[in-house]
């Protein structure tokens, strides 16, 4: 019988003093824990981060990570709610969504932004980077900051460039020589170089979202494609692409932007906080990005319904030929400043 007494005991006190103070936990507990949590709650800042690839990629794991980075540096304060797969706005619609304020962050392919700005479609030209340290060289050198001034006047803050990977070929039928493309339909992304580039192959370009890749090739409405090891993997395009071509054509990445007039209005502090995560999570997509291209080819190489073919450095040479056209095409959109810093950058080394 003892115990119980003292547990009546207990909760008849516990009763009194509530009553006594009104209820009022914050007289009971001492006023600090309550009142931040309620501070807390009303000052919550939502950043809503919209991207179209799968979680796990070099884009959506970054954007999870940065997720994280924000909570843990701003003591929860700032949430990042990431919205993978395309589930609120296709590559074609997040721009605009991200312009009237409906979500405050993306991350698009650089051949999305083009559509926009058309100085952007730098990044897109063909064998435009010999390997990533070019890449690496065009984000942090002059290609770079010029780009984001671009971004300046059109409500958009530039705040990293993202790597996800050089492009590759996929197709129903093998491509080897450069005659392989005739006739054949590949599916773009958005983007007037992209255009350009198959229809000097001779190819039909059709521009159809990601999230919409799959099904249409499953559909037989392209033969094949372009796109990174990681998305290739990630979308299972393998299972409607017989073959994949490593040519390593041109370079997938992303500018991540926020909505500049909602930038504009966070304090400094969290400004401050924002940028440290950012240059946490970009340091570590670098890596990350790098390391999953080259597990998952392993993979791919791994599958017996998939014909990888590596080009020869002699088709290479040939496909690099081909495509020079492209950059006279696209010279002027882009901008004498701009072609010149990338010839310059290719005159490195
Ligand atoms: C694509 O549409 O193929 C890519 O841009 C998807 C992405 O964002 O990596």
């Amino acid at each position: 019988m003892r115990p119980f007494v003292s547990i009546g005991l207990i909760v008849i006190v516990g009763l009194l003093a509530a009553v006594l103070t009104g209820f009022r936990t914050d007289l009971l507990f001492g006023s600090r824990g309550y009142d931040e949590e309620q501070e807390g709650l009303k000052q919550r800042i939502v950043i809503k981060f919209s991207h179209v690839v799968a979680e796990n990629t070099p884009k959506g794991l970054a954007a999870e990570r940065f997720a994280k980075l924000v909570r843990e540096k701003t003591n929860g304060r700032v949430e990042v709610q990431v919205f993978p797969n395309g589930i609120l706005y296709s590559d074609t619609t997040e721009i605009p969504a991200l312009l009237d304020g409906e979500i405050q962050m993306i991350a698009p392919a650089f051949s999305m932004l083009s559509n926009v700005i058309p100085a952007w479609s730098v990044m897109d030209l063909p064998y435009a980077f010999r390997d990533q340290q070019d890449v690496e060289k065009a984000f942090q050198g002059e290609i770079g900051k010029k780009l984001f001034q671009t971004l300046e006047s059109r409500n958009m803050k530039g705040l990293a460039f993202w790597r996800n990977g050089f492009k590759q070929m996929t197709s129903r039928k093998p491509i080897r020589t450069l005659d392989d493309f005739a006739g054949q339909r590949f599916r773009i992304m958005q983007s007037k170089v992209l255009e350009t580039q198959f229809r000097t192959l001779h190819a039909t370009p059709v521009s159809m979202p990601f999230n919409e890749v799959f099904p249409n090739l499953e559909k037989g409405l392209a033969d094949g494609g372009e796109n990174t090891i990681s998305n290739i993997y990630s979308k299972r395009l393998y299972q409607v692409q017989k073959y994949m071509t490593i040519s390593n054509h041109g370079y997938l990445g992303y500018a991540v932007i926020m909505n500049e007039s909602f930038w504009n209005k966070l304090p400094p502090d969290i400004q401050a906080k924002i940028m440290e995560a950012m240059e946490e999570t970009t340091a570590w997509n670098y890596q990350t990005a790098l390391a999953m291209n080259d597990s998952q080819l392993k993979l791919l190489k791994e599958r017996t319904d998939l014909q990888i073919h590596v080009l020869t450095p002699e088709e290479k040479a040939q496909w690099q030929q081909a495509l020079q056209p492209v950059y006279a095409a696209h010279a002027e959109a882009i901008g004498k400043e701009l072609m010149t810093s990338l010839e310059q950058l290719r005159k490195q080394r």
